[in-house]
């Protein structure tokens, strides 16, 4: 019997298969429950016990090395593609899409960078706001309709708990952190008990921006502006200022662009008057710089605000505003390809 399983040992260290099937015929001719080794196995119930010893001991070592091999020549089929088990190297790989950026941030992230080469950084503040941050320290008269129940969201009265419905809030904030000079925009999302409609919606965003040092001017405000508007709709775009009124600046305007539609000449876009408005602006008042401890004797300043959500359906030629909050896959795909 020794000798018949020192060349079963042999045997086996030269075995070799050219196929996954082969090697399972291998498994099945020596390891199965009646294969070469199984049957040595059954055959050693029966030799004398004093040989049991030596005779057991070589048996379980062609046991293991049968397995061993076996298991070697298996995994060889398995890893390198050609097996039963094992991976298809061929096939083409599962592919994954990529999401794209919202609209909303793609002009965003463009009005940011326009500005951080100006000079001016970012800087934020809460969406759930004080009746100080959002309209007193702004200067809002206490019977201001902007504080009705009509146009803003209170989430408790007395003291007044509300969401903010202007980035405005932030200059507050920024004020009452930072001592002039200030060079900043604060991007955000405001909220307005509005009806939702293509053109209006209670959910939109903004940019602010506010610029305080000494000696600024409407001449600097009106430049940053028409730098801006170049950037982001073009050298050929024009800007034209009209007076106008917010608490919180004096004098105020506000601003319109050349129509990027018909390039001025009038369509239904800019209502055939050649220009569309973008921004509401103007000189911070004093009482805002003081209302914020910022001698309004030594700076002077200018702020500016704009509806992300008006100038990207400008640039992109959208006619509801409620696409942006939809999560339609066929709106958003579209803009895979328009910018960071
Ligand atoms: N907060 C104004 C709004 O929501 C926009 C605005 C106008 C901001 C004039 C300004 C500004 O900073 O100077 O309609």
């Amino acid at each position: 019997m020794l000798d018949r399983i020192n060349q079963l040992v042999e045997e086996i260290k030269s075995l070799a298969a050219s196929s996954a099937e082969e090697a399972e015929n291998l498994r099945i001719k020596y390891l199965s429950k009646k294969g070469l080794v199984s049957q040595l196995f059954d055959e050693f119930k029966t030799i004398p016990n004093e040989q049991k010893r030596e005779v057991g001991k070589v048996l379980n070592v062609l046991k293991t090395q049968a397995l061993d091999k076996i298991n070697e020549i298996k995994e060889g089929f398995a890893s390198n593609g050609q097996g039963e088990v094992g991976a298809d190297l061929s096939l083409p790989g599962t592919s994954f899409e990529l999401g794209s950026r919202h609209p909303l941030s793609i002009v965003k992230n463009e009005i940011v960078e326009i500005f951080s080469r100006l000079g001016f950084n970012v800087a934020d503040g809460p969406e759930i706001e004080d009746d100080h941050h959002v309209f007193e320290a702004l200067n809002f008269p206490p019977e201001h309709p902007a504080r009705d129940m009509q146009d803003t969201f209170f989430i408790a009265t007395n003291p007044d708990v509300l969401l903010r419905t202007h980035t405005s809030s932030v200059q507050v904030r920024v004020m009452e952190k930072q001592a002039p000079p200030i060079r900043a925009i604060f991007p955000g999302r405001v909220f307005r008990n509005e009806a939702i409609s293509a053109r209006a919606h209670c959910i939109f965003h903004q940019v602010e921006g506010l610029y305080i040092d000494k000696n600024v001017s409407f001449a600097d405000l009106k430049q940053t502006l028409l730098y801006f508007s170049k950037e982001l709709f073009g050298a050929d775009t024009k800007i034209r200022l009209r007076p106008s009124y917010f608490p919180f600046t004096e004098p105020s305007a506000e601003m319109d662009i050349s129509c990027t539609l018909c390039g001025g000449k009038g369509c239904n876009v800019c209502k055939y008057t050649g220009w569309v408005e973008i921004l509401g602006c103007g000189m911070v008042d004093p009482a805002v710089l003081e209302a914020s401890n910022i001698d309004s004797n030594e700076y002077t300043g200018f702020a500016f605000g704009m509806g992300i959500e008006r100038i990207t359906m400008l640039k992109y030629q959208i006619k509801d505003i409620r696409l942006f909050f939809e999560n339609d896959k066929r709106f958003l795909d579209q803009f895979k390809s328009a910018g960071k």
